[in-house]
C-alpha cells in the first residue's frame, strides 16, 4: 500500500494534457494500486493520475462498492443533465455546484488492456466527466456556476440551522 501525494491547485501538473498509455508496464500496475490506495485514503470517489503527477490518460472511480480503472477513457455519447455539488481532492475543503450529463457511456481500456465501452447514471456518470476532464488539465472549477464554498462554512451554517430549530 503506498498513498502518493495529491497534487494541489497552483501545481503546474494539474494543467496538462496527459499521454495515452500504450502498454501495460509494472510501473503503471504499480500507478493503478497506488492510485486506489490514495483515493480511499482521502476519502474520494474519483482520482486521475496527474494528481498524482502522472501525465498518463488513467482514471481510478469508485461511488460506492465498485472501484473500476479506466485507461485511455472518452465519453462517447451523454444524455441529460444533472446540477449537483462537486469537489475535487486537488482542491481540499472547497465545492462548487456543476452541471454534467445525466448519463454518460465511456469507453477505453481496463487493466487488461482490454477495450470496455460502460454506461453510467448520476453520480458514476458526474464522476467518469470530473475525472476525465483532469486528463485534459481541466478542473471543476471552471464549470462552477455561482460561488465556489468552503466546506467549513457549509458545515457551521449546518450547526447554526440546528441550533435555530432548538
Ligand atoms: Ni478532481
Amino acid at each position: 500500500m503506498a498513498i502518493r501525494t495529491v497534487r494541489e491547485v497552483g501545481d503546474a501538473v494539474l494543467t496538462k494534457v496527459c499521454r495515452e498509455v500504450k502498454e501495460m508496464t509494472p510501473r503503471i500496475d504499480q500507478l493503478i494500486d497506488d492510485m486506489f490506495d490514495t483515493m480511499y485514503e482521502y476519502n474520494g470517489v474519483g482520482l486521475a493520475a496527474p494528481q498524482v503527477g502522472v501525465l498518463r490518460r488513467i482514471i481510478v472511480v469508485d461511488v460506492g462498492d465498485d472501484p473500476r480503472v479506466l485507461i485511455n477513457p472518452k465519453i462517447v455519447e451523454t444524455e441529460g443533465t444533472q446540477t449537483g455539488d462537486e469537489g475535487c481532492l486537488s482542491y481540499p475543503g472547497k465545492f462548487g455546484t456543476v452541471t454534467r450529463p445525466m448519463r454518460v457511456v465511456v469507453e477505453g481500456l481496463d487493466r487488461d488492456m482490454n477495450p470496455v465501452r460502460w454506461e453510467a447514471e448520476g453520480l458514476l456518470a458526474r464522476d467518469f466527466c470530473h475525472e476525465i476532464d483532469h486528463l485534459d488539465g481541466h478542473m471543476y472549477m471552471e464549470k462552477v456556476e455561482g460561488e465556489i464554498h468552503d466546506v467549513h462554512e457549509m458545515e457551521e451554517s449546518e450547526e447554526t440551522e440546528e441550533a435555530d430549530e432548538e
